[in-house]
């Protein structure tokens, strides 16, 4: 009995041991091989239950967006009569004709197979600015500017946590959109520009951006501050200039967002009351059973 006991309290020992070298060594590896700083969540107006777009912000963000972004980064998915749409920047019908009527549409060809050319229409999708993927690159030192239609959701924060604080972060992680999660990593990157620590060899024509993977990027940093004037008289910060195109970009990949959770708060309360009368049903059908 008594060597039976003495085993199995080596067992445990050993089991014990075993764990605790275990989340030492787990949590140091992925220390070491982290890529870098954590990506910080940011206060999004459009985040959480209730959050909603503001289209002052998203106002202010299409003019960073066709000011600066719109050089090297195209927008295909968009239309110009989407600048009007309700839960979005809400351009007046006039502005956003102006805005189509700036733009160069290729329309055909004319009487010498020459392309024709003509003034951009509501109904235009964006003009990209390089005819292709080859023009792109080879404007900018062979890397590919993405398109930005759902760019806000095709990225992502990506967290190097120990194994047993995972389910916690996986369930934060359900719990929030991905165009809040994307937003917050193109935040970060817009403002995370810097040289690069010593030791560190760039490439020819990248930059050090702390939040790129691997850190170097061929994207030189966009923005600064006084970059795009606004009109609203919000400050002309680079800052507030990054937070202002991510918030048109993550409009641009969920537009229907305000709708959505509009009719969600709707939902709930209709469940409730379903639930209230439900709960005063089943009440009443089983006090008759009682005698
Ligand atoms: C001079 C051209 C140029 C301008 C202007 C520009 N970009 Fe870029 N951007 C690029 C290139 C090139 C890449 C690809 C970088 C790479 O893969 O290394 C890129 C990549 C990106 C990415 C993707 C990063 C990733 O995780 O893959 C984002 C987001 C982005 N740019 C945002 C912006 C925003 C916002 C603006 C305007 C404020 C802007 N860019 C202006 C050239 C440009």
């Amino acid at each position: 009995m008594n060597s039976i006991l003495k085993t199995i309290t080596k067992l445990t020992a050993l089991f014990s041991a075993a764990v605790v070298s275990g989340i030492i060594f787990t949590s140091s590896a992925l220390a070491a091989g982290g890529t870098g700083p954590e990506v910080k969540r940011q206060e999004w107006s459009f985040g959480g239950f209730n959050g909603q777009y503001d289209k002052a912000q998203l106002q202010r963000g299409f003019g960073v967006y066709k000011e600066v972004c719109a050089s090297c980064h195209g927008m295909k998915l968009l239309s110009y009569r989407n600048l009007m749409q309700k839960g979005g920047p809400e351009f007046s019908k006039e502005q956003a004709l102006a805005i189509a009527k700036e733009a160069t549409v290729i329309d055909g060809v004319d009487a010498d197979g020459e392309p024709k050319e003509r003034p951009g229409k509501l109904s235009d999708r964006f003009q990209g600015p390089f005819k292709n993927e080859t023009e792109a690159r080879s404007a900018n030192n062979g890397a590919y500017p993405p398109d930005f239609s759902v760019l806000a959701k095709a990225r992502t924060i990506h967290r190097h946590v120990p194994w047993y604080s995972e389910p916690y972060y996986w369930a934060y992680d359900m719990a929030t959109a991905y165009e809040e999660k994307g937003s917050d990593y193109i935040y970060a990157l817009l403002t995370g520009y810097g040289t690069a620590p010593k030791g560190v060899v760039m490439g020819d024509g990248m930059n050090y951006n702390k939040y790129f993977p691997g850190h170097q990027i061929a994207m030189a940093a966009p923005l600064s501050e006084d970059a795009v004037e606004y009109a609203d008289g919000t400050p002309t910060t680079m800052d507030q200039h990054a937070k202002d195109v991510t918030a048109f970009m993550a409009w641009a990949s969920e537009p229907h967002l305000n709708a959505r959770k509009n009719l969600g708060k709707r939902v709930q309360i209709y469940l409730l009351i379903l639930a209230l009368l439900l709960f005063l049903a089943k009440k009443s059908v089983w006090a008759r059973l009682k005698h």
